[in-house]
């Protein structure tokens, strides 16, 4: 990573793929260093001097405080925003899904956030500036069938993110929660459904990366809580 103290960071989880892999790239081409969080950048096809990527496994919680602070230590700029997009999604009626399953969920779609973005915290409220986004979704907003832990994983980190909101707008940090509706990435690769092949039955990933850039550019006065996106004509197909 090139490093000319000027030039802010921004630090996103899940950089590898869908939202996370358009977020990366928008905010190369504004200008902002990125440093990437995933398992594997191995297919993400990046190459920019001003990305760095670190594979961390967000879901294993009791290796993450170490592997977070380690991560702290090599900053040597200033933060614009972190932004929690990690997140898989396990669906299926309630009595189907493993322990295992569920764990997996929690641990990735809200522990993990709440453990990367205590470490990030006291940093920005230093700076006294910065963003804090959270990934959310439709199934933060409403329950759907099938969608009982992936629901409530989502629920639980709208309300992380209200709270956060609350306890961090005199320090100059402002929190944003991002809901979006169907999105057309490799989310569903493991799902047995998927969005409709419709141009309008999906958001494209680079129009959650659009208002993420409207997120990082408001004036500093003002936040923005929540972003809900839907694709205009929303259509679920069942896979074969
Ligand atoms: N696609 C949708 O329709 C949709 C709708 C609403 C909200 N969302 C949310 O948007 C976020 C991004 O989803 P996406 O659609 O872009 O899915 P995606 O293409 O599957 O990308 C998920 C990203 O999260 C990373 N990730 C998953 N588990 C991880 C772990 N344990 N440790 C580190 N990184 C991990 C993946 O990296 P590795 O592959 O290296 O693990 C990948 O970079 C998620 O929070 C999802 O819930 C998606």
């Amino acid at each position: 990573m090139n490093n000319p103290s000027n030039q802010k960071l921004v630090v996103v989880t899940g950089a590898s793929s869908g939202i996370g892999l358009a977020l990366v790239k928008a905010l190369l081409a504004e200008g902002y260093a990125v440093l990437g969080i995933a398992k594997s950048f191995e297919k993400a096809g990046l190459n920019h001097p001003n990305f760095s990527g670190r594979s961390i496994n967000l879901a294993d919680l009791d290796g993450l405080p170490e592997a977070m602070s380690l991560l702290l230590n090599e900053i040597d700029r200033p933060i614009k925003a972190l932004i929690n997009n990690a997140g898989i999604g396990r669906m299926g009626f309630l009595e189907q899904l493993s322990v295992k399953d569920i764990r997996l969920v929690m641990d990735t779609n809200l522990t993990s956030q709440v453990i990367v973005t205590k470490t990030f915290l006291p940093l920005l409220k230093k700076q006294g500036e910065g963003d804090i986004l959270f990934m959310g979704s439709e199934a933060a907003l409403k329950g759907a069938r099938q969608g009982s832990i992936y629901c409530a994983s989502k629920f639980a980190l709208r309300g992380f993110s209200q709270a956060l909101r609350e306890e961090c707008g005199k320090s100059g940090v402002r929190i944003t929660l991002i809901n979006p509706g169907a999105v057309r990435t490799p989310f569903f690769e493991k799902l047995q459904f998927e969005p409709g092949l419709a141009a309008e039955n999906a958001i494209e990933p680079e129009d959650i990366a659009s208002a993420v850039s409207m997120v990082l550019a408001a004036r500093s006065g003002t936040v923005f809580d929540e972003i809900t996106l839907s694709p205009r004509n929303q259509v679920w197909k069942k896979k074969d």
